[in-house]
């Protein structure tokens, strides 16, 4: 039995997901890329509203916002956000209100002048995660970029609260010091699966976006004294905005943990599958969503899991993974988000 030296029963929790998630042995896949041992972790299968890594996360959030006595979650992200998406099933399953404030901004060129432009489409805005937003009965405030988006949100709270609703916001992507402990539990459940096995994995490859998944696992591999690597692949920014994010995230859950704030030599994080910037696609993320597809059977998404595997696509290709290693690709969802992306989907598809 693998035990982590912290009690996590002591947290508020709601049970959103069927756990623990399949560990699979991705053969094919390995084959074609003549590369280590591939394990496909399906974060992405674990039950309520399509799936997801946001799950975990809001087990802890909204088991606390619930405790606290909340009616009404609010929270943010980009129009084809997978945490909005998520939070709308889970209130629904919780009988919560829920109010999304969405932004249309996608691009984002990291370490360079900052460009951004909003995304529009008639799949983008309202297909995909939206189209299941409404469906899970989220109200959505969509807007033209964040910081339009942040004084709304201000204003609806206020309103919200003015009308006697008593309101919890969840940050964006889920991602505080709460929001960790999700993956925290992760890491437990997979270093239990792996030692039940009999085997052990090099590295964990996954998606970064607010940092709160890859800080969780960082932070469980180094509580249980597991000398693992989390190689992080950024979707939106630069690598040193990542470690940043990370470790302020790893502080504040050692904090709220009562343990020491771990080093975190264990954590690599790459920039390079970002492209142009957050949800804007490459052909590599296009490649790797075909490969996975048409050697596993694997949906992946273009804005998150298709920009980690292509960053784990291009380390396997160019000799930075020994053939001997194991590695586990964290599936932290996102397939509606792909419906957002037609037409683009079809031509890529179709190719
Ligand atoms: C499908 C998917 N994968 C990965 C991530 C990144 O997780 P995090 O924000 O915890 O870094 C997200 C975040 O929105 C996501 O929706």
């Amino acid at each position: 039995m693998v035990a982590l030296p912290v009690d996590l029963s002591r947290f508020s929790r709601v049970a959103l997901g069927n756990w623990p998630t399949p560990l699979e042995h991705c053969q094919r896949l390995a084959k074609v890329l003549g590369g280590p041992r591939i394990l496909v972790k399906r974060d992405d299968v674990n039950g309520l509203g399509v799936g997801g890594n946001k799950l975990r996360k809001l087990e802890f959030l909204l088991g606390a916002a619930v405790a606290a006595g909340a009616d009404t979650i609010v929270t943010f992200g980009g129009v084809q956000t997978n945490h909005g998406r998520l939070t709308a099933a889970a209130c629904a399953r919780l009988g919560l209100r829920c109010e999304l404030v969405l932004t249309r901004q996608v691009t984002r060129v990291p370490g360079s002048e900052v460009l951004t432009a909003p995304k529009y489409g008639e799949a983008y805005e309202r297909s995909g995660n939206v189209a299941l937003d409404r469906l899970y009965g989220a109200r959505l405030h969509i807007h033209d970029d964040d910081a339009q988006a942040e004084a709304a949100a201000g204003r609806l709270v206020a309103e919200l609260r003015a009308q006697g609703h008593r309101v919890a916001s969840l940050p964006v992507g889920g991602s505080n010091a709460i929001g960790v402990l999700g993956y925290l539990a992760c890491a437990m459940e997979l270093r239990h699966q792996l030692r039940d096995r009999g085997e052990d994995a090099t590295r964990i490859v996954c998606a970064i976006g607010s940092a709160g998944t890859a800080a969780g696992l960082a932070l469980g591999a180094a509580l249980l004294g597991w000398p693992v690597t989390v190689n992080a692949a950024s979707v939106s920014n630069s690598a040193p905005e990542c470690l940043a994010d990370l470790d302020r995230l790893v502080g504040d859950a050692a904090e709220l943990l009562e343990v020491p704030h771990p080093r975190l030599d264990h954590v690599q994080v790459t920039e390079r599958a970002i492209g142009d910037g957050y949800g804007v696609t490459t052909n590599a993320v296009w490649d790797a969503i075909r490969l996975f597809g048409r050697t596993e059977g694997i949906t992946l998404d273009p804005v998150y899991t298709g920009k980690a595997a292509a960053a784990l696509i291009e380390a396997i290709r160019g000799d930075e993974i020994h053939t001997s290693e194991t590695v586990v690709f964290l599936h932290t969802g996102g397939l509606p988000g792909l419906f957002g992306y037609v037409p683009e989907l079809i031509d890529e598809v179709e190719a």
